[in-house]
């Protein structure tokens, strides 16, 4: 496929970009014409990332942070000014899950996911947005949200409302943003097979007794277009709002699911 570049001369930051669909982001923003600052708790899958970047010509720098601690998020969007002199793009694509019944989520279980999925979000899109506003021009904040923020799950609950709360901040930011040219959205993907998906089947299959591979399927038949994404297709929409061709859109949440959920 030949992509026209829409974001030649951006800096962008991509979390969770060690691999899956963050992978998949900081490549094609790479190939949009932006260099791209790879974010992850792995160095060396997130190292991956950044060569395929740097092969397209493009700058990339790898930051090792744990996204759930909002004293190293500040510091890594300084490290990205630092390397780059600005940040214009925010990808907050970091995300985990837990599969558990609902009877049985810990504190700490919940701690965990809400303070990478949610706060880690919030304090990112922070930090971010207060460096674009610092440097004038705008800017452009996608969120990782998911068709679990749009509804309820009795197997992963604490996962359903961090993306609730996702959908909920991107809506509170757009507000708050909009005034400094600060245009901020969720995507919500539907299934793709990623290592996280990898392990939800694994953890269906040993807590209910399906056989691996049963869940995925059972959702897929729900599904209007009858297959999972590819992480690229999740990136062509994550380009498409980073872009200009999105300039009017904000606060918006675009499921991109084969259609399994339209509201
Ligand atoms: N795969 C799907 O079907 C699906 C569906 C809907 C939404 N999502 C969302 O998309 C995003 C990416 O999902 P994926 O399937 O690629 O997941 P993944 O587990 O395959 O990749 C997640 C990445 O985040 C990194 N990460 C995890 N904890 C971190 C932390 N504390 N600090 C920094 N980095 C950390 C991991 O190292 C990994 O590289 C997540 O927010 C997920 O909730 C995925």
């Amino acid at each position: 496929m030949i992509i026209s570049p829409r974001l030649t001369g951006k800096a962008a930051v991509v979390t969770g970009a060690g691999r899956g669909i963050g992978r998949a982001i900081a490549v094609r923003l790479g190939q949009e014409g932006a260099d791209v600052a790879v974010v992850d708790i792995h160095a060396q899958s997130a190292e991956e990332t950044a060569s395929a970047i740097r092969a397209l010509g493009r700058r990339s720098v790898v930051l090792t942070v744990d996204l759930s601690r909002v004293e190293q998020i500040r510091v890594m969007i300084d490290q990205v000014v630092e390397a780059f002199g600005r940040v214009d793009i925010l990808v907050n694509n970091a995300g985990r899950v837990e599969i558990k019944p609902f009877l049985d989520v810990t504190e700490a279980e919940w701690d965990q996911t809400l303070d990478l999925n949610l706060k880690g979000t919030y304090f990112c899109l922070q930090a971010a947005a207060r460096q674009m506003v610092k440097q004038g021009g705008g800017g452009r904040i996608v969120n990782m949200s998911s068709v679990s923020g749009r509804g309820g799950r009795a197997d992963s609950s604490a996962y359903a409302a961090s993306k609730m709360g996702i959908i909920s901040v991107t809506r509170s930011a757009a507000l708050a943003l909009a005034q400094h040219g600060i245009r901020v959205n969720a995507v919500c993907p539907g299934i793709v097979p990623t290592p996280m998906w990898d392990k939800i089947d694994e953890d269906r299959a040993r807590l209910f007794g399906y056989q691996a591979g049963t869940a995925r399927a059972q959702l897929v038949e729900k599904v209007p277009l009858k297959r999972v994404a590819e992480a690229e297709e999740i990136a062509a929409a994550v380009a498409f709002l980073a872009s200009d061709d999105s300039s009017f859109v904000t606060g918006q949440a675009l499921n991109v699911d084969g259609g399994l959920e339209m509201d």
